[in-house]
């Protein structure tokens, strides 16, 4: 697909499957230069021996031959431990977690809370949002979903003998400040108990393992699914996609007819899904280093449109319309193209993912729906150079930092884009030492660390969500990742060293963090089905006066 002629979208399935190689991987937006481990010094290794032990005796449930973690329905019977989490099940839901000691011991208990703020607030401005006393909206919740016949549209005036009825969380809003008074329909967002999910290999939607890990989500607490795929581009300058379905290297395709297939899964399991088609390059290098050009834009359009197709013939509710095209996305008037005609085939929410460090650079996003960033931020200070080894962070340390990124946050959504609701569209960090100053790092280079510090991670997500917790800004995020299939070192469990929550005491502060919420971000689009036409829908926001 190259040169100025206007291709009509092709379909996905169409890609041209050519065989393409290279070796090295990552998966997450950062850079990805060839690296070579260091093998730890005698004394690290010991101490990795030792934390690891430490952390299988703390979890005799989680054993290191079958990483595959105790099933979640198990896991919510476990009655909250108030032990630092050390209880029998790294995952349970914990009262509090332990702050790790420089040896990795378990040093102060730092409390875990269920925030109800976020979600519970609805449309209103939770108090401690707006330290300015400029809480404007006032929101007077419908009772029981009436009839088709007498349902007001979204952005439609509303009353109690019209109500609103895009799916069970609509409210009628009177925005007392800037919205005339006049009471309309606005969706009552709420926020994304998320998670990321991406197939390694062709068939992996298509497996036993992915349906049953679908089925147990919403038992562990998740309401939403970012689905990843990935097609290719040979090298930075590449202007044509191509599938690959090779394992032997990460990340690979997965075939598109099981993509759609997982999307119904996905639903049937009473979630949401969020669609996010990634580009990656043969070389590995990332995809935030290629440059716009017009051959560019022509292939990637092509292939985008034809995904939004399949987006709205499936019912899907979110789409990001690109991830981390870190200089390619300043490219305003390529991107606007592809999001008006976007909007002309799809009626969901529109989104973009920007890389951590990109979100207040996006020149289009009062085009979108919803600011989606990911939230790799670093926290904590950088590493000491070579040789010095990571050292483990403070609480106080990584709250402090998310503090500061989260205030930074505020003040450029309230100047920059008050209407808009912010998602961590992916968010995580490694279960090693340090992890915590370069969340982004996929790898460990030579310089930093691959020690397991399940403890760190833990941490890293309880202060996230401490931090957000005053902002209703803030609706929620999208966890990296949860796998399924064969256990891996990275799939999880007290050894486990990868992005993974799973059968890690961050599951159970992830799990504890978001079951106080009531409200789920976004109506099942398939829940609306027969009842009207529920489309299009648009995220709307409480706004605050400049
Ligand atoms: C696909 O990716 C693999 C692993 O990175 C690589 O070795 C192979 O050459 C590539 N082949 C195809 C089919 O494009
Ligand atoms: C992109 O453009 C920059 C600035 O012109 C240039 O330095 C860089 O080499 C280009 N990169 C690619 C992959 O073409």
């Amino acid at each position: 697909m190259q040169g100025t002629s206007q291709p009509t979208p092709a379909l996905p399935p169409s890609l041209t499957l050519a065989p393409r190689s290279s070796d090295a991987s990552t998966v997450m937006g950062a850079t990805s230069r060839a690296r070579t481990r260091r093998r730890l010094g005698a004394m690290t290794v010991a101490a990795a021996v030792a934390a690891v032990a430490a952390a299988a005796a703390a979890a005799p449930r989680v054993a290191a031959t079958s990483l595959r973690f105790p099933r979640p329905a198990a896991r919510l019977g476990t009655a909250a431990s108030n032990d630092g989490g050390r209880g029998s099940d790294p995952a349970a839901l914990p009262a509090s977690i332990c702050t790790p000691t420089a040896d990795g011991g378990c040093g102060k208990a730092i409390p875990v809370v269920v925030e109800p703020t976020v979600a519970a607030t609805g449309g209103s401005l939770h108090p401690l949002a707006r330290p300015d006393g400029a809480a404007a909206a006032h929101v007077e919740r419908q009772g029981s979903r009436p009839g088709p016949s007498v349902c007001a549209a979204l952005g439609a005036p509303c009353s109690v003998a019209r109500p609103c009825c895009a799916g069970g969380a609509s409210a009628c809003v009177k925005d007392t400040m800037i919205g005339r008074g006049i009471p309309h329909c606005a969706y009552d967002i709420g926020a994304f108990r998320g998670t990321t999910l991406v197939p390694k290999s062709r068939w992996d939607l298509s497996t036993p393992a992915f349906a049953s890990t679908v089925r147990e989500l919403p038992r562990a607490g998740f309401d939403c699914v970012a689905l990843t795929f990935y097609a290719f581009m040979d090298t930075l300058e590449s202007t044509s996609f191509h599938y690959n379905f090779s394992t032997a290297g990460e990340p690979v395709s997965a075939d598109p007819s099981s993509i759609v297939s997982a999307i119904g899964k996905i639903h049937a399991a009473g979630m949401c899904v969020i669609l996010k088609p990634h580009i990656a390059i043969e070389t590995r290098e990332w995809r935030g280093y290629v440059n716009a050009s017009a051959p560019f834009f022509n292939a990637y359009r092509s292939w985008v449109l034809g995904w939004v197709e399949v987006a709205q013939r499936n019912r899907v509710e979110a789409f990001a319309i690109g991830s981390e095209w870190k200089r390619v996305e300043q490219d305003d008037a390529s991107w606007r193209r592809i999001i008006r005609e976007a909007r002309a085939r799809y009626s969901g929410y529109l989104c973009y993912g920007t890389n951590w460090d990109a979100y207040k650079t996006l020149p289009f996003t009062d085009a979108l729906d919803f600011v989606a960033t990911s939230a790799y931020f670093e926290v904590a200070p950088p590493p000491k150079p070579w040789p010095a080894l990571p050292t483990r962070h403070s609480y106080e340390t990584v709250l402090n930092g998310w503090k500061r990124v989260v205030w930074e946050m505020d003040g450029w959504q309230r100047t920059t884009a008050p209407d808009k609701p912010i998602v961590f569209i992916e968010a995580g960090v490694r279960s090693v030492v340090g992890a915590a100053s370069y969340p982004w790092e996929s790898q460990p280079p030579q310089d930093r660390s691959d020690t397991v510090d399940l403890w760190g991670q833990a941490q890293f997500y309880n202060a996230m969500f401490e931090a957000v917790a005053p902002y209703t800004w803030w609706r929620g995020q999208f966890s990296w990742e949860w796998l399924w299939g064969p256990a891996t070192a990275k799939s999880g469990g007290p050894t486990g060293t990868g992005y993974s929550v799973q059968g890690k005491p961050a599951e159970g502060v992830l799990r504890r963090r978001i079951s106080g919420w009531t409200q789920r971000a976004l109506p099942l689009a398939v829940a609306n089905q027969g009842v009207e036409e529920p489309r299009p829908l648009r995220m709307t926001f409480p706004k605050t006066p400049l």
